[in-house]
């Protein structure tokens, strides 16, 4: 028997719990390339209201086990994304959720307004947890009252499915998990990447022009794990785990620990066929053990 790896998250009905993570899918332009089967759904570059440079270079560095980057949210704006993208997403058989930026609560709200019916997309993800950007970002995400303002004025603008990216630069991520979960967040996705450095010893300074960067990949996996974990632990919506996934066993990992779905990043840079894998492997994981869906994989949510 072949085990039903669909799932409701937040709003939205996905074929499956793998979905791809911001800013490692671009907006999807080569999807039509790929063989989407397992693509549940796809989180599209962050975007603010207006164009955007990003930093300088270098913005990427290799890492043991991971990366930095430091884009700085590059980006086309709203209306180029209105324009060129989202007339490609409607043509295809899985939800977008846009990932979206501002530099105050206002612009959040003002890039979901416009957004909001567009043909294309499927929901929004609000990013306040950006590392790498001056205004905004990060700012957002370490203070629960900046958490939840944000997440309202998004809420106010828009229908649509709302799904709130958390940093991990927190001391307690229960707090600002449910700041917004009752700001009225329909899910959460946990998470962003670590602030992080890297010295170049020839030039004696950072090797990223933005100094620090955001760090991914298989080396922050234990961390987001246990913070996605405890994000689940908080709040009463679903929690999407980001962080480190290469393989199958990573992403049960997260939706043990409490998760509903996963996303991929990273790993997507090291193996293009990185989504299908792991959704393979969570199927090949269910028929072994003979759960015929999802909501029969034990999870570990104590909630003293
Ligand atoms: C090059 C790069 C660009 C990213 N851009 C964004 C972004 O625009 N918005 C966002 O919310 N997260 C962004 N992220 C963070 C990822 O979506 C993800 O949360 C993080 O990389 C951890 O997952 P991973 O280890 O599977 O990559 C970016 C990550 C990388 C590596």
């Amino acid at each position: 028997m072949t085990p039903d790896l669909s799932v409701e998250v937040g709003g939205l009905k996905l074929r499956g719990p793998v979905l791809a993570a911001s800013g490692t899918f671009g907006y999807g332009t080569e999807v039509p390339l790929l063989e989407r089967r397992a693509l549940a759904g796809m989180v599209s570059k962050g975007i603010f209201l207006k164009p955007r440079a990003g930093t300088a270079p270098s913005r990427i560095v290799e890492t043991p086990s991971g990366m930095l980057n430091a884009i700085g949210l590059q980006g086309p704006g709203v209306d180029a994304l209105i324009r060129d993208y989202a007339p490609k997403w409607e043509a295809w058989d899985f939800p977008v959720l846009v990932n979206i930026n501002g530099e105050s609560a206002s612009e959040y709200g003002e890039v979901a307004a416009r957004l909001d019916g567009v043909p294309g997309v499927a929901g929004f993800e609000i990013n306040i947890s950006c590392p790498n950007v001056e205004q905004g970002g990060m700012y957002f995400g370490n203070d629960p009252r900046a958490a939840a303002a944000v997440t309202e004025a998004v809420r106010r603008r828009t229908k649509l499915p709302v799904w709130v990216k958390l940093t991990p630069m927190v001391s307690d991520i229960g707090v600002i998990a449910r700041a917004v979960e009752g700001a009225g967040a329909d899910a959460l996705s946990a998470v962003n990447t670590f602030v992080g450095m890297s010295m170049d010893l020839h030039a004696y300074q950072p090797r990223l022009s933005f100094r620090t960067g955001g760090l991914s990949g298989p080396a922050i996996r234990p961390l987001a794990v246990h913070l996605a974990h405890q994000a689940a632990r908080a709040v009463d919506i679903p929690v999407v785990g980001v962080g480190g996934i290469m393989r199958a066993e990573d992403a049960l990992e997260f939706l043990v620990a409490g998760c509903r779905a996963v996303q991929v990043g990273t790993a997507t840079f090291v193996n293009p066929n990185a989504i299908a894998d792991v959704h393979d492997g969570i199927a090949e994981f269910m028929a072994r053990k003979g759960f015929a869906s999802l909501d029969e994989l034990p999870r570990y949510l104590p909630r003293d």
